[in-house]
């Protein structure tokens, strides 16, 4: 495309993604898919990164990317961004009104409520309509630039829409009014203000992440916004959904209340709070607030009260600012989440690795308006942190469906009754042994027999990640093994629509779709199925490198004859050949994961069941294959050190991989390219001294393109 069909194109193509973006981020409808948007996505970052000149900031491709940074930097406050005075009963409330109504007599009553966000409040910056500049409060006078991660937020618009004439009449400004506002919201810098959050579903998406690698979970929506918009790498904060809800304009305009700003921040493009309302007395806010203390659970997010605004904004600047607070608005909070209760019994779970959870049973208690009897207790280490014991007084925390928590134990209220508590010793499901890992937090069962463990482990091969057969969820997973339809996880490639009919929740065509379901998935891309197993360690990305390493080994060995490969037979075969140390050698990833890989092809059973797979039509697929030509790094041996910055290691590492080259950990006279990241140490000084190729990340990138 020439370029000025190009330029065309472009314009044409943010229009209408943009168009998109608003009314799934902003008005949570949508008119295409998600992959459609992704794919117009696609062709306005070819097109750009045809002609980088025409990138523009507020491009949608401009939300992620940029370099991680070290550190945040401070940006001080346009105007300083103060807290808000609580009321915790409607007492409060009256006597705040009261004090209102001496200090103006003529103060009316208009009182805008909205919902009080439970999330991090950020200050956006927008100059002549282009966004440039998020920060987090910080201490109210000095926050932290965050721009980078705010920018990824989808329902923060990158460029503000100015409002029409006929729009800005309807929020009642007349003509000149209505000028001065298109005029200063095109030519000022202004100021929006609001609050991040977090949906409570997209936390507890995260929290089963953590605990499946390991890392321990966020506590509260509140703790995982914060956390998120502190990451140094805006492509995790991408990956985190996060929503910006407006409530603030900082700019000085002509308008006259709360209500009419709330809707000129809709104007320009923001989400704000549908339940927002307009109330004249304070009988209707009580009402509003005792609704959404008890309806507050129906809410995608967390919200811990409501706010109280004086709806007339010529108040605001009268009654002004007091100590940490305006005295026009007020926060009337729900009541708290935490209560204490008894604990009764501490049970022990089993998850699909074996890992067993505690669970705490509880003296049932409200809390938030809903009974609790149980609490997780994450492991172990978090009992001992706690110094929990059976029978102890504790306090629980519930916050929004997050599983409840015990946060704290009430010690002197002991009456030396309490028992200790001890790691089970049997596993609950199959009365097995159970052991904890050197240097590992987690205890185990170590019947590989297990139900609870096989349960798992077969919803684990179909999930999304892994096979992701339509159709076969973890319910259906169950009800499969219950009927003794399945036992390992290669039976599902032998049943047939004969033994899905007579159970319960399949007719004729959903037996006869889940079936065919299962038999497109029969050649299966050798990084998913390596992860599809299950093992230990060895998560996505392991898979992945361990998967393109097997192909590019065999492909060379095998004069490139990878259809050779399909055969499991052969693959296992290939993988036994190797012993611990080449394994560590071949991934270079470490020698837990080897040594956890090593096992696991070791295992006879595991042989088995991978032999059925054989048996049942299973293949191995292989992707993104170079011939030897694209193989433009083949036979070049590469070693790195330091920090990148733009890629993973893990990325590099495979990137080199595919291209044909290989990857060494020690500098010696053979190696290539020596690659430079930050921090880099003896390695860089070794490899100048024996005269090796050393290059940049930027180089590299470079070479790899
Ligand atoms: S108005 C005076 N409106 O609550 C500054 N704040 O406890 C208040 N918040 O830092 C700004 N929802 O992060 C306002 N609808 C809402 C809010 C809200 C949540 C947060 C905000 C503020 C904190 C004060």
């Amino acid at each position: 495309m020439d370029k000025n069909k190009t330029i065309k194109r472009i314009e044409k193509l943010k229009t209408e993604i943009n168009y998109h973006r608003y009314l799934y981020h902003v008005e949570d409808r949508e008119e295409i898919s998600e992959s459609a948007l992704d794919s117009l996505k696609k062709e306005l970052a070819d097109l750009e990164s045809n002609f980088p000149e025409l990138i523009t900031p507020d491009s949608p491709t401009q939300r992620v990317g940029g370099k991680p940074l070290n550190k945040f930097e401070k940006i001080e406050h346009s105007v300083r961004m103060i807290s808000m005075f609580d009321a915790f009963a409607r007492d409060d409330v009256h006597n705040w009104i009261g004090r209102l109504k001496r200090l103006k007599s003529d103060f009316d009553s208009e009182y805008y409520c909205e919902l009080k966000l439970d999330g991090l409040a950020m200050a956006l910056r927008y100059k002549e309509l282009v966004f440039n500049l998020a920060a987090t409060r910080g201490d109210g006078m000095v926050g932290e630039n965050v721009t980078q991660n705010v920018k990824t937020i989808e329902s923060v618009p990158l460029r503000l829409r100015v409002p029409n004439k006929s729009e800005l009449k309807e929020i009642g400004l007349n003509i000149k009014e209505i000028n001065e506002v298109q005029n200063k919201i095109k030519k000022s810098e202004i100021e929006i203000r609001g609050e991040v959050v977090m949906t409570i579903k997209e936390l507890e998406r995260l929290n089963k992440k953590f605990e499946q690698l390991g890392k321990s979970v966020l506590a509260n929506p509140r703790n995982a916004v914060a956390g998120s918009i502190r990451q140094l790498n805006s492509e995790v904060v991408s990956e985190r959904k996060l929503a910006f809800y407006a409530y603030e304009l900082i700019v000085d305009l002509p308008l006259l209340t709360q209500g009419r700003k709330i809707k000129l921040l809709e104007l320009l493009g923001f989400k704000t709070l549908p339940q927002n309302s307009l109330f004249n007395s304070l009988d209707e806010i009580f009402k509003f607030r005792d609704y959404w203390a008890s309806h507050k659970n129906k809410l995608p997010f967390q919200v811990d009260g409501i706010v109280i605004k004086i709806n007339q904004l010529r108040f605001w600047p009268i009654l002004g600012i007091v100590g940490k607070g305006p005295r026009y608005m007020m926060a009337y909070k729900f009541p708290a989440e935490q209560s204490t209760t008894k604990l009764i019994d501490v049970k022990w779970q089993i998850g699909r690795t074996g890992i067993l959870t505690p669970i705490a049973t509880l003296e049932p208690v409200r809390v938030g308006g809903v009974i609790v009897t149980h609490a997780t207790l994450h492991n172990m280490d978090e009992i001992e942190r706690l110094g929990l014991r059976i029978g102890d007084t504790v306090i629980i925390e519930r916050a929004g469906d997050v599983i409840p928590k015990i946060i704290k134990v009430l010690v002197k209220l002991r009456d030396g009754s309490e028992k200790k508590i001890n790691i089970s010793k049997k596993c609950p499901n199959c009365g097995g042994g159970v052991k904890r890992a050197e240097g590992e937090v987690a205890y185990r069962c170590i019947n590989t027999d297990c139900y609870a463990v096989n349960l798992r482990r077969l919803m684990h091969f179909v999930s999304k990640g892994a096979l992701d057969i339509e159709g076969l969820g973890p319910k259906i997973v169950e009800q499969l093994i219950k009927n003794e339809k399945v036992s390992d996880v290669s039976d599902f490639f032998s049943l047939s629509e004969c033994d899905l009919k007579p159970l319960e929740r399949f007719a004729d065509k959903s037996a006869k779709n889940l079936i065919k379901s299962i038999q497109d998935k029969k050649q299966i891309d050798l990084a998913k199925f390596i992860y599809a197993l299950g093992i230990r360690h060895v998560g996505e990305g392991v898979s992945y490198s361990f998967a393109i390493m097997i192909a590019l080994k065999f492909q060379a060995d095998k004069n490139n004859n990878i259809e050779l490969l399909k055969d499991v037979k052969r693959l296992i075969k290939i993988i036994q050949s190797f012993s611990k140390e080449n394994l560590m050698d071949l991934i270079d990833l470490g020698p837990v994961i080897s040594e956890s890989l090593y096992n696991w092809f070791q295992n006879k059973k595991n042989i088995e069941v991978l032999m059925k797979l054989k048996d049942n039509g299973v293949q191995i697929k292989y992707h993104r294959f170079l011939d030897k030509k694209q193989r433009t790094l083949q036979g070049k041996k590469f070693v790195l050190t330091g920090t990148l910055e733009n890629l993973t290691r893990i990325d590099a590492k495979n990137k080199i991989r595919e291209l044909g080259g290989e990857i060494s950990t020690t500098v010696s006279k053979n190696i290539d390219y020596v690659i430079v990241g930050k921090n880099s140490g003896s390695k860089n000084e070794k490899a100048k001294n024996l005269g090796i190729k050393i290059i940049n990340e930027d180089k590299f990138i470079n070479l790899i393109k």
